[in-house]
């Protein structure tokens, strides 16, 4: 336990991170509309914005969950879940003189309530987070991520693609991670996603195959000519520049599963041997532990349904007691079911008996059964099923 504690002093102190106020006229993104309108409307749908307590469910679940099976304060968990939620935030730790404040009731007006509803950190992860990114220390260890791996730029200095961008409201920064290296800002947060005893559930960097795309090219869409600020900079008019969408479409959205997996189907003896290709360069599902692929097989005979079969093709979580447990509490995991990047994985399930054919179909859903009803999510979208793909193959 000793050595635990001295070595995260350490690492506190060397990779502690330096907060930088924000002023009040750059905290929120309702700052940025008068130029930016249309880049702040496709953030506000995406769940960058919807990243924290009040707007996710399942986070708000999950964070009251770890803090209760922990017995440590909600304030404590979310200023640890805020490394990578909430990088805005005043206070970036909290020590045992805090959990004994707020166990006896004495943290009213601390240095860490005040942090925790500041509305600097109300929008989750906003124009601030992204664009006052000076510097990525990619060099640091791979445990060191969010609000740790970055130092920010001084209020008012935003990092962006142009090198050229001039604006009356705020100066200006080219930084290369906005441009042709953005993969490394994603990965201040999208890798190594651990649970309170260390264990890496997600690691999105180390999964990565390197492609001709990167994240931003399908997350972020191509890019399109159009205008980065509305204000007519250019000569009167507004200047012309290549932008792409601040949608960061992902996961939630459930029509962007289509096709984005692929099946196909073989018999091999008395079983179908189904194959499930990968063609993205990262793992699906991906980026967060639960989630789960669903393999839906309908057997027919002639034009008669005579069986349906469904697996799940998930992770299992275990907490120190080998009880099922949410991701963030996991000590161990079961074997990862997911597709690999750039790869496939073949499942063989028995035919059924005077089958003629059989139809499958793939899915996937954002969390499964199990840690759906440990945290007893009520949103339909955690139960919904997004279609991905499916085939048909006579039976011999
Ligand atoms: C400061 C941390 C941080 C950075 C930097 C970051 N993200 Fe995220 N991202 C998150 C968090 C947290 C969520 C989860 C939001 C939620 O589901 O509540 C998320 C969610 C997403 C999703 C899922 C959306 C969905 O609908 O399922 C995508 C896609 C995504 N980010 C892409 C990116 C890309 C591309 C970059 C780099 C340009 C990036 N992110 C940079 C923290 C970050
Ligand atoms: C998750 C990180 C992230 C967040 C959050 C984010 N941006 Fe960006 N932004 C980027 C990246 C990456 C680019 C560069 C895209 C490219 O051209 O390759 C960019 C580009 C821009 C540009 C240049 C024009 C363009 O579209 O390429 C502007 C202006 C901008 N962002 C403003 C905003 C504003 C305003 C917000 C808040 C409403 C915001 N951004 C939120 C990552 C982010
Ligand atoms: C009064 C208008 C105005 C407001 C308000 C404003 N900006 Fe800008 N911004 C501009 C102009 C003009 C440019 C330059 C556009 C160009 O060169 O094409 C710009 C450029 C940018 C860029 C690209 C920088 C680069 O070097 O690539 C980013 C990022 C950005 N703004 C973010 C923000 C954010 C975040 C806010 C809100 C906190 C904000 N802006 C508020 C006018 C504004
Ligand atoms: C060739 C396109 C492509 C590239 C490049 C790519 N992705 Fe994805 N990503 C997808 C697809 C397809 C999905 C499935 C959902 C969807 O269609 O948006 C997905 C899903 C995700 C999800 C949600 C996964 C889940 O199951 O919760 C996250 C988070 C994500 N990507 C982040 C990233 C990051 C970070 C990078 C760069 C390191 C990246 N992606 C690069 C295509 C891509
Ligand atoms: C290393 C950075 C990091 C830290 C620290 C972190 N998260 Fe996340 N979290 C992410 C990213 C990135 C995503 C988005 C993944 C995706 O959408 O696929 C995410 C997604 C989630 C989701 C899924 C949300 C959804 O809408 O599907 C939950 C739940 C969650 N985090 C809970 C937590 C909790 C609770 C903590 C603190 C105990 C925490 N996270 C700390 C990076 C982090």
């Amino acid at each position: 336990m000793k050595i635990v504690f001295t070595l995260l002093f350490v690492l506190v102190n060397l990779f502690g991170a330096k907060v930088v106020e924000v002023e009040e006229k750059y905290q929120t993104s309702d700052k940025c509309k008068a130029c930016h309108m249309h880049i702040v409307k496709e953030w506000e749908e995406s769940w960058h914005s919807k990243s924290h307590y009040k707007n996710d469910e399942y986070f708000r679940a999950t964070t009251d969950y770890v803090s209760r099976k922990t017995r440590r304060s909600l304030s404590s968990i979310k200023v640890e879940c805020a490394t990578c939620h909430n990088p805005r935030i005043s206070v970036t730790s909290t020590g045992i003189d805090y959990e004994i404040m707020a166990a006896m009731k004495l943290d009213k007006g601390s240095k860490v309530n005040k942090a925790l509803a500041s509305s600097a950190i109300g929008e989750g992860i906003n124009c601030v987070v992204c664009h006052n990114v000076d510097k990525i220390h990619a060099d640091r260890d791979a445990t060191v991520r969010g609000i740790n791996r970055v130092s920010w730029t001084d209020s008012g200095v935003m990092s962006g693609p142009f090198n050229d961008a001039k604006s009356p409201y705020h100066q200006t920064k080219y930084r290369d991670f906005m441009d042709n290296n953005s993969e490394q800002l994603c990965f201040v947060c999208h890798a190594n996603d651990r649970s309170e005893s260390g264990h890496v559930f997600i690691d999105m960097q180390s999964e990565y195959k390197k492609s001709d795309k990167s994240c931003v090219d399908c997350h972020m869409g191509p890019k399109r000519e159009s205008f980065a600020a509305s204000l007519p900079i250019d000569n009167g008019k507004v200047k012309k520049r290549d932008v792409r969408t601040h949608g960061f479409v992902g996961a939630h959205t459930s029509s962007m599963w289509k096709g984005v997996l692929n099946l196909s189907l073989k018999q091999s003896g008395s079983d179908i041997d189904i194959t499930i290709a990968n063609p993205q360069p990262h793992n699906i599902p991906s980026g967060f532990g639960s989630r789960e692929l669903i393999v839906e097989l309908i057997y027919m005979k002639e034009t008669k349904n005579i069986a349906t079969k469904n697996i799940s093709l998930t992770r299992h979580f275990l907490s120190k007691r080998e009880k099922p447990t949410v991701p963030h509490l996991a000590v161990k995991s079961s074997k990862d079911m997911s597709i690999p990047a750039q790869g496939e994985k073949t499942i063989k399930v028995p035919n059924e008996k005077g089958a003629t054919s059989v139809e499958v179909k793939l899915y996937y859903r954002l969390v499964n059964d199990e840690v759906r009803s440990i945290l007893k999510l009520k949103d339909a979208i955690w139960t919904n099923k997004s279609f991905i793909t499916s085939q048909k193959l006579k039976l011999k």
